[in-house]
């Protein structure tokens, strides 16, 4: 989980016995070595590493112009100068250097969101002896992965929180909640399927696996333990009655994501078409964001979050790793 998260995490839930993943989307190559290094170093179980694959957008001037001029109130609110607001890059996609860095420490499983990097990219990481996962959240992406050669999905339903790995269609009413897409995937593939969204306990566990999952991956649940770097305000939003309520949006990086509803989801809608695309929408957001937080306020921040909040605990992650593996 991009953001929420390190190495640390990562180690509890693999020596709990789950596979435990580096989100390696927002790392720059030498904290991401440093990670890995940690990772490997404390942990002899298997671990995934993911990468987002998304293709670098270009800079749209206009655009840029455009969704500045949607936030021009608040940075009249916090007296900030548009002008001063940097325009930047937050999101690197899976490189050369990555496939290379990968190479020293040869993953048990390197997953990707967003679809796949190039065959010449897929076939380095293969040679180093990973097993390659990738997101699907229609039927369509799931045989698109098949058929690219990966060797296991996620069917990536709506209720799931953080950024929808949609690749193959931008149409968000193309999107299903997990039990009616786990079961269609399965179906149409002849790969084990991981069953992600909404499942926040042992019940749902058991669920997926009733429907024909390989596994399950959960995200949500896991951002109030103590080794994920969960932010003040967002683990403040999680504890509240607030996380009852999220919705998919593209405000905060240009891709749709699940995130509990805050100020900026309410007053400007959750989808806006003067959005920059992934990821160059998050820079203008960044000051505003800082802002807020720095008055514990969560106004301008992804809250990212899944539909079903109901398993999230302040308790070790290699505690809740075992209660949801419980039968
Ligand atoms: C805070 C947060 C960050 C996430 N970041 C990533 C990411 O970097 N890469 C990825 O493949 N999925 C990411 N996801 C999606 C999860 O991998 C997973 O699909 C989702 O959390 C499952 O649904 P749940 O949140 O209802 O458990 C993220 C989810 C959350 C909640």
């Amino acid at each position: 989980m991009a953001g929420v998260q390190d190495s640390r995490l990562a180690v509890a839930v693999s020596n709990a016995g789950g596979l435990g993943s580096l989100p390696g989307a927002m790392f720059g190559l030498d904290a991401m070595r440093q990670e890995l290094a940690h990772l490997a170093a404390h942990t002899t179980r298997p671990y995934n590493v993911n990468f987002f694959c998304h293709t670098p957008p270009r800079v749209n001037a206009e655009r840029e112009t455009e969704w500045r001029a949607v936030l021009a109130p608040y940075y009249r609110e916090c007296q900030l100068d548009a002008e001063d607001v940097p325009t930047g890059v937050s999101r690197a996609p899976f490189s050369a250097e990555t496939a290379g860095l990968l190479e020293d420490f040869k993953p048990a499983v390197v997953s990707f969101h967003f679809g796949l990097p190039s065959a010449e990219l897929l076939a380095r990481v293969r040679a180093g002896g990973s097993k390659i996962f990738s997101s699907a959240t229609t039927v369509d992406e799931a045989r698109w992965l098949e058929a690219h050669g990966v060797d296991a999905i996620i069917a990536q339903g709506l209720e799931a929180g953080g950024r929808r790995g949609m690749f193959l269609s931008a149409d968000l009413s193309t999107q299903v909640g997990t039990f009616a897409l786990l079961p269609q995937i399965v179906q149409a593939v002849a790969l084990p399927v991981v069953a992600a969204g909404g499942i926040a306990d042992a019940k749902g566990v058991a669920a997926a696996m009733a429907l024909g999952a390989a596994g399950v991956q959960v995200g949500t649940a896991y951002l109030l333990c103590p080794e994920a770097t969960t932010s003040a305000v967002h683990r403040a939003a999680l504890r509240s009655d607030a996380a009852r309520h999220t919705a998919v949006t593209n405000l905060f990086s240009g891709r749709p994501a699940r995130g509990i509803v805050n100020r900026l989801m309410r007053e400007l809608g959750p989808i806006g078409a003067a959005v920059p695309d992934f990821p160059l929408a998050s820079a203008a957001l960044e000051p505003l964001r800082a802002n807020a937080e720095r008055q514990g306020r969560g106004d301008f921040s992804p809250l990212w979050s899944g539909q079903n909040a109901s398993g999230c605990r302040e308790i070790p992650a290699a505690d809740l790793t075992r209660d949801l593996a419980r039968r």
